[in-house]
C-alpha cells in the first residue's frame, strides 16, 4: 500500500491515542503565514456569495477573482521570508515520515486489514468512498465492511450502497480487475446497515447491533455535518454526539482494535506560529489558550460542552419554526467565535475529538486531521473528485479561461492534499 503520511505520535495519560496529520498540515501549521481554506475572523466577508460553505464545497463566484479573494473562504497571510522549499517534518524523533515498501506489505497496514471487520459512517460522503475503494483494492483479505447508512430499509439501505459507492467511477479499477464478479465480490465484502449517527444505538436495530458488536474491530467515522455556518443544535449532534455514541457502542464492540475518527487539520482554529500536534481534552479552548499566553491573564472560559447541549435546548424551547434556523446559526458561530473557533463546524469537531478522549477508556484512537481534500492523486487513478468542490472552481475557471488573474501571496502555501494521501 502506498503510503507518504506523516505520524505524529503523541503521548498522551492514556494509552494509544496517535493523531495523524496530514504531512503537508503538519508542517504548514508550525509556520507563521499559512494558505488556509477555511473562513477566519480576520477575514472580509463575502458579498453575494451563498451563505452556506461547507468543507467539501467551497462556494465561490467563478467569474470573478476579486470574489473568489473576498469570499471569506480563503486565508492569505504573508509568509516573510519563509520558503515552501523549507518544510520539513519537524518535531520529536517519533515523528516520521513513514516511506511504504511494496515488498513486505508497505508499514503493514494491509497485514492488519487482513481478515479485520470495519464499521464505517460517511461511506456515501467523498472521503468515505475514497476509504472504502481503497481498503477493497489494496487489501482485498478484509472480512467485511459494514457501512451505516441514513435510509429507511435495508432495501434503501442496499439501493444507496449501489447507486452511490459501487457505481461511482472511482470503483472502475476494482470493476475492471473483478470483471463479472464485481458486484457479487462487493456485495460479499460491503454490509449496507440502516443506522443514524444522531439516533441512540446509532439508529441500529437491535439484532444488526448484536451482529456488529461481535464482529467489529475496527471503527472508522467519517460522517459528518461539514457545513461551516451550520445550525448548531444540527451541527452539535452529527460532530459532536455523533462521535459520542459512536464511542459508546465502540466500547460494547467485544474485538474492537481501533477507533479513527475523520477530524479536521483545522480544529486548531485561529493559532499561529508552531503548533505541535496534540489531543484535545474536555474543558479546553483556543481563548483559554490565549488568555493564558497574556502576561495580564483574565477568566478562563471553560467550555463545558453539557452546558453547550443545554443552552441549545434551552434556546430551541423560546423559538418558533421560523426564527429557529436563523438563531440556531448565530448562536453556533457565537459560541465557535467565544471559545476562539472560526465557525461552527470546526468547533463542533474539535467537540467531537473532545467526546472520543473522554470516553475512549482504553480503546485505541487515531484521530486523522486532513487540511483541505482535493482530488485523487495517482491511485486507484489521478483527478477522480466527487462534484465541483474545494479548489476545483478555481482550476476550472482558469483552465476555461473565466478566471485570468488570482492574487495570491507568492510565498503562500495552499494548504490542500489530495485524498490518496490521508488514506494511504
Ligand atoms: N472534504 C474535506 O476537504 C475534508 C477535510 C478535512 C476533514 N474532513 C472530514 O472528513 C470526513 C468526511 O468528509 P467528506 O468531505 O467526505 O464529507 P461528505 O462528503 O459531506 O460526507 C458526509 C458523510 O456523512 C454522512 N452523514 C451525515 N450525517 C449523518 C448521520 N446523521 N448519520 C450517518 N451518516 C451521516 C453522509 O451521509 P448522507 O449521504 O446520508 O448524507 C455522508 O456519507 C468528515 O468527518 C470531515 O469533517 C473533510
Amino acid at each position: 500500500m502506498e503510503a507518504f503520511c506523516l505520524c505524529i505520535s503523541i503521548t498522551t495519560p492514556k494509552k494509544n491515542l496517535v493523531l495523524l496529520s496530514d504531512r503537508r498540515k503538519s508542517c504548514l501549521l508550525k509556520k507563521r503565514g499559512i494558505a488556509r481554506f477555511q473562513s477566519g475572523g480576520n477575514v472580509r466577508k463575502a458579498s453575494g456569495l451563498p451563505a452556506s460553505r461547507t468543507e467539501r464545497s467551497v462556494v465561490m463566484n467563478t467569474n470573478n477573482a476579486a470574489a473568489l479573494m473576498d469570499s471569506g473562504s480563503l486565508v492569505f497571510a504573508p509568509n516573510g521570508n519563509e520558503k515552501v522549499m523549507d518544510l520539513v517534518p519537524f518535531g520529536r524523533p517519533s515523528t516520521s515520515i513513514m516511506k511504504a515498501n511494496d515488498a513486505t506489505g508497505g508499514i503493514g497496514i494491509v497485514n492488519f486489514i487482513k481478515g479485520k471487520t470495519f464499521l464505517i459512517t460517511g461511506a456515501t460522503g467523498f472521503l468515505g468512498k475514497v476509504l472504502v475503494e481503497k481498503i477493497i483494492r489494496t487489501a482485498p483479505g478484509v472480512r467485511k465492511i459494514y457501512v451505516l447508512i441514513k435510509a429507511k430499509n435495508k432495501e434503501a439501505a442496499t439501493q444507496r450502497l449501489r447507486d452511490e459507492i459501487l457505481n461511482a467511477e472511482l470503483f472502475n479499477s476494482l470493476r475492471l480487475t473483478y470483471g463479472k464478479s464485481f458486484q457479487s465480490f462487493m456485495l460479499e465484502k460491503i454490509v449496507p446497515v440502516v443506522g443514524n449517527v444522531c439516533e441512540y444505538n446509532l439508529g441500529l436495530d437491535e439484532d444488526t447491533a448484536e451482529i456488529i458488536s461481535n464482529d467489529v474491530d475496527v471503527i472508522v467515522n467519517s460522517a459528518a455535518n461539514t457545513t461551516f455556518d451550520e445550525r448548531y443544535d444540527v451541527s452539535l449532534d452529527i460532530n459532536t454526539k455523533g462521535p459520542k455514541r459512536l464511542m459508546n457502542f465502540a466500547k460494547k464492540c467485544h474485538k474492537i482494535k481501533l477507533f479513527m475518527q475523520i477530524s479536521t487539520a483545522y480544529v486548531n482554529g485561529q493559532r499561529q506560529g508552531k503548533i505541535m500536534e496534540k489531543a484535545f481534552c474536555i474543558g479546553d479552548s483556543i481563548a483559554k489558550e490565549n488568555i493564558l499566553s497574556e502576561p495580564r491573564q483574565g477568566s478562563l472560559p471553560l467550555l463545558d460542552i453539557e452546558e453547550e447541549m443545554k443552552l441549545v435546548l434551552e434556546n430551541h424551547q423560546f423559538l418558533d419554526d421560523e426564527s429557529v434556523v436563523q438563531k440556531m446559526k448565530q448562536l453556533g458561530r457565537e459560541r465557535a467565535n467565544k471559545y476562539g473557533w472560526q465557525d461552527t463546524y470546526v468547533f463542533t469537531k474539535t467537540m467531537g475529538e473532545m467526546m472520543i478522549d473522554k470516553l475512549r477508556g482504553n480503546i485505541p484512537v487515531v484521530i486523522m486531521r486532513p487540511s483541505v481534500i482535493e482530488s485523487t492523486y495517482k491511485e486507484p487513478f489521478p483527478g477522480w473528485m466527487e462534484g465541483n468542490r474545494m479548489m476545483d472552481p478555481i482550476i476550472l475557471s482558469y483552465g476555461k479561461g473565466q478566471l485570468t488573474g488570482f492574487l495570491v501571496d507568492p510565498n503562500g502555501v495552499l494548504d490542500v492534499v489530495s485524498s490518496s494521501g490521508p488514506l494511504s
